[in-house]
């Protein structure tokens, strides 16, 4: 039996990881459950799996839940009460999915302290890649990637001797705008940035999917996470997202992984591996009739992407630098404070004005992550609508 401590339990990735630990009762159990606002669905989680610890980002809301659950669960909040679900002692596994920097904390204790940690937060690997490696290291733990495309990349790398690899390609769905020429693109609304055509997720994803900023991010992920420099890193553009990932061999063969597109997947993957057995999504359907589609992104539509390679390619904190004007300028967008355009150009600002420097610590980077949060606060008044 693997118990589970799930941080971010009330979004998208939370949601369908309870599914699999539905799916599959007699190997995994929930012993923690996190989220942030939203009670209601975490009154209901938690009457239906029983977790021992259970934290929500506010003490009111802790109250709320503490007056309505059957029994008593260790109830906490906030930060800390997201690091002590983190590392509960009755937990081998930490699934962290959690949105943005705010689970950046949690992963690397949990990974310090050796656990099994899957990572769907792509933003902790992004913002502190370099400490999350050392952590890994020091805690003689586990790390996964949830992220479709990087538990692709696990799949097919196993075995294989790192020499023998010339280079990896995750593919992108290519987002809502894929097809749009610049200047429609520019005045997109939020409403259409949201529509994705193929993966149903949280609305920050949604959004730095419809940017390409989220393969940027995942570029820098899986360099964290396999060893990569930046040239060994490539992106294709596969509108059907079937295929989630290739790897090129030395020798001009590729290897690729093909999956539906059902976030269920890798998430199973992570929890259950090595093993791979059935679970809740039915085996793939190879006599259905469809066609692929693969072609190369666009930068100069898709700014961002060509933006996280800068980053990637400066190191240090470079990388946090350019997730943290993100996440400030994603916001924005959300609320109509900046057009989808302005995204970017927050951005490229921030990126191009801060100095980049070697992380050394956790602390060292969450300062720059608050630096560059202020300088894109500031731009996002100036170019407000
Ligand atoms: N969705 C996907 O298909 C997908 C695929 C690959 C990777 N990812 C990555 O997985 C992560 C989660 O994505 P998502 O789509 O599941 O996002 P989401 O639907 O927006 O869910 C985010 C979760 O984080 C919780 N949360 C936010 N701030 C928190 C805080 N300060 N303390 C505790 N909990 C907090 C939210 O709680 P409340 O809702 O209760 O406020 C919610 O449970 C992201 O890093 C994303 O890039 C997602």
């Amino acid at each position: 039996m693997r118990p589970i401590a799930l941080l971010g339990s009330t979004g998208s990735i939370g949601v369908s990881t309870l599914d699999v630990v539905a799916a599959h009762p007699e190997r995994l159990s929930i012993v923690a459950l996190a989220a942030g606002r939203n009670r209601e669905l975490l009154l209901a989680q938690c009457e239906t799996f029983r977790p021992l610890c259970v934290s929500l980002s506010s003490p009111e809301d802790a109250a709320w839940l503490a007056g309505r659950l059957s029994y008593r669960p260790e109830l906490v909040h906030g930060a800390a009460g997201l690091m002590t679900c983190a590392l509960l002692p009755e937990a081998d596994t930490v699934v962290a999915a959690v949105v943005g920097a705010a689970g950046l904390a949690s992963t690397e204790a949990a990974l310090r302290k050796g656990k099994r940690v899957c990572v769907a937060n792509k933003e902790s690997l992004v913002v502190g890649g370099a400490l999350m490696r050392q952590a890994l290291a020091a805690g003689h733990g586990e790390l996964l990637p949830v992220d479709s495309e990087h538990a692709a990349l696990h799949q097919l790398l196993a075995g294989h001797p790192p020499e023998s690899v010339r280079e990896v390609r995750i593919t992108a769905s290519g987002g809502p705008f894929r097809d749009w020429d610049l200047a429609r693109l520019q005045a997109a609304t939020v409403a259409q940035a949201l529509n994705h055509p193929t993966w149903k997720m949280g609305p920050k994803i949604t959004i730095d999917s419809a940017t390409l900023m989220n393969k940027g991010l995942e570029v820098i992920e899986a360099s964290v996470l396999f060893g990569l420099t930046a040239g060994q890193i490539k992106v294709t553009v596969h509108p059907q997202s079937q295929v989630h990932a290739m790897v090129g061999y030395r020798d001009g063969t590729y290897h690729l992984q093909v999956c539906a597109n059902d976030m269920k997947l890798p998430i199973q993957y992570t929890l259950l591996h090595p093993d791979q057995v059935a679970g809740p999504v039915p085996p793939y359907n190879w006599d259905a009739s469809r066609a692929w589609t693969f072609e190369a992104p666009d930068l100069e539509r898709f700014p961002c992407l060509g933006l996280a390679y800068r980053a990637l390619e400066a190191g240090g904190t470079a990388p946090a630098i350019l997730n943290a004007a993100n996440e400030e300028a994603v916001a924005a967008f959300l609320e109509a404070r900046i057009g989808f355009w302005g995204i970017q150009a927050c951005v490229a600002e921030v990126l191009a004005g801060v100095a980049a420097e070697p992380a050394h610590t956790l602390e060292q980077v969450m300062a720059v992550d608050h630096h560059a949060r202020a300088r894109a606060r500031t731009w996002l008044q100036q170019h407000s609508l």
